[in-house]
């Protein structure tokens, strides 16, 4: 009987610190043993890892996976969307348990588990959600912290749709979980703003879907983040702003940070690929999202913050709508359903950045791996290459360039608003737990063989992990 299962022969190890040549050597589940090149080890399988960079599996903290909203759902179920997922070399995801009014935060959770254990292809989480705003769900927080899901989503947003959380009860939520040592995730933009603009477009007749960023502009979102952060400050509550897409919102944060406010922060690949000029062409409903897409100037200013580490982390905020869904209200973009794809291309649109020389694989795997491992509860499991670890491992060909096109997109929907582009750099082995998910850049995965992890605290002090 050999002693491994499998060996990875010279590959370009990458930590958050550099990048060194190692063998790494995988027996069931785990990492067992990082060597010097060369190592000759007794192996079942032996993988040919020279010119290539081997990261750890990437964790995506925001999907919305079959996610009943806007009168449809989401069309990435649980195996399709983490199949993309697992293209893309994310080995672990965080989807959401919306409540539906009257049910607790807890049943949401539990149902969302049936619904995805036998679908999954890669190992996940879920965020306890507050979309019934009451005071019977703020209190189970602690609950749902103990009960292995110490991440509580909220929306400051989307009043109209039922899932706003008024100040009040955001102020009594961030108390709940605070003491319960969870992180609260917030979306951030005021409602108020929202709505007053919303009506200038109906009473002016800009209905396109160009309105939807003129009626949600940036104001609201770094309003929404100061307003969060005020209150999180009086409490000393970890908070983690999702899909953060302007430079003020960014400013709101620094800001914030310098007064001690424990924050971090994701953006997502679209806001790093486009700006708001793609809403008002042919075809812009398929760009509506929210926050929605903004300014060349914002996108800059979050490559930068990507860079340079004032934003921790990348979020792909899945949430794939068919084109019928999208196009059937287009004439009103009140209606049109909210979201882009996004599991599999979140890590290509900055990978490519590494491929191109513009940002180090050691930032990438920081962004991508490590810190959200950290924040999100999965680490020391996941996140690192280390003996011990899960072995979740991508193996990356920096030097393969491909086209965005669908049969190399995998979608039900038809589309990818990447349409076209090239992105260089590509996972051609991608393992779950030390199963091969992906070989020679195709899947290999077989649904319910991701597992439900229940995660821990947070385990990140700010910069200093
Ligand atoms: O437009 C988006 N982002 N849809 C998903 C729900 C959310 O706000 O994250
Ligand atoms: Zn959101
Ligand atoms: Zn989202």
């Amino acid at each position: 009987m050999t002693e491994f299962d499998t060996l990875i022969a010279g590959a370009s190890v990458v930590t958050p610190h550099g990048q060194h040549q190692a063998d790494v050597a995988i027996r069931g589940e785990r990492i067992a043993a990082l060597l010097e090149p060369g190592s000759d080890l007794d192996a079942a399988v032996t993988v040919d890892g020279r010119r290539r960079l081997l990261l750890p599996g990437a964790i995506d903290p925001h999907v919305h996976f079959e996610n009943p909203s806007w009168g449809t759902a989401t069309a990435h179920d649980f195996q399709i969307g983490t199949e993309a997922a697992a293209l893309g070399g994310t080995t672990a995801i965080v989807d959401f348990a919306f409540q539906v009014p009257g049910e607790s935060p807890m049943e949401a959770l539990g149902r969302r588990r049936a619904l995805a254990d036998p679908k999954v292809v890669v190992d996940y989480g879920l965020h306890g959600t507050i979309t019934d705003a009451n005071l019977e769900s703020v209190e189970e927080v602690r609950t749902a912290v103990e009960a292995g899901y110490p991440t509580i989503k909220v929306f400051m947003a989307y009043g109209a749709a039922g899932w706003m959380m008024p100040d009040d009860l955001l102020r009594l939520t961030l108390r709940q979980v605070a003491e319960a040592d969870g992180m609260l995730m917030v979306h951030a933009e005021n409602d108020a703003i929202i709505e007053q603009a919303r009506s200038a477009c109906v009473e002016r007749g800009d209905l396109g879907p160009g309105a939807h960023a003129r009626s949600r502009p940036a104001v609201a979102e770094e309003e929404a983040i100061r307003r969060v952060l005020t209150f999180a400050a009086e409490v000393d509550c970890a908070v983690y702003v999702v899909h953060l897409s302007t430079a003020a919102g960014l400013a709101a944060i620094e800001e914030a940070r310098a007064r001690g406010v424990r924050v971090w922060t994701e953006t997502c690949p679209h806001y790093l690929v486009f700006d708001d000029s793609v809403l008002d062409e042919p075809g812009g409903e398929r760009y509506v999202m929210s926050p929605p897409l903004r300014k060349p100037s914002d996108r800059e200013a979050l490559w930068e913050g990507l860079r340079d580490g004032r934003i921790d982390a990348l979020g792909s905020d899945d949430a794939a709508y068919t084109l019928s869904d999208k196009e059937r209200d287009r004439e009103d973009f009140r209606e049109i359903p909210n979201g882009v794809p996004g599991a599999q291309m979140r890590t290509h649109v900055v990978f490519d950045a590494v491929a191109r020389g513009e940002m180090s694989a050691s930032r990438f795997v920081d962004l991508a791996c490590a810190m959200p491992a950290k924040l999100f509860g999965f680490w020391p499991e996941k996140g690192q290459i280390a003996p011990g670890a899960d072995a979740d491992l991508a193996l990356w060909d920096p030097a393969l360039v491909w086209a965005a096109e669908l049969p190399h997109i995998h979608t039900n929907i038809g589309h990818t608003c990447y349409e076209g582009r090239s992105f260089r750099g590509r996972p051609v082995q991608v393992w779950s737990r030390g199963r091969l998910v992906v070989e020679d850049g195709a899947l290999r995965s077989r649904p319910g063989a991701g597992m439900f992890v229940a995660r821990g605290r947070l385990a990140s002090n700010r910069r200093s992990a």
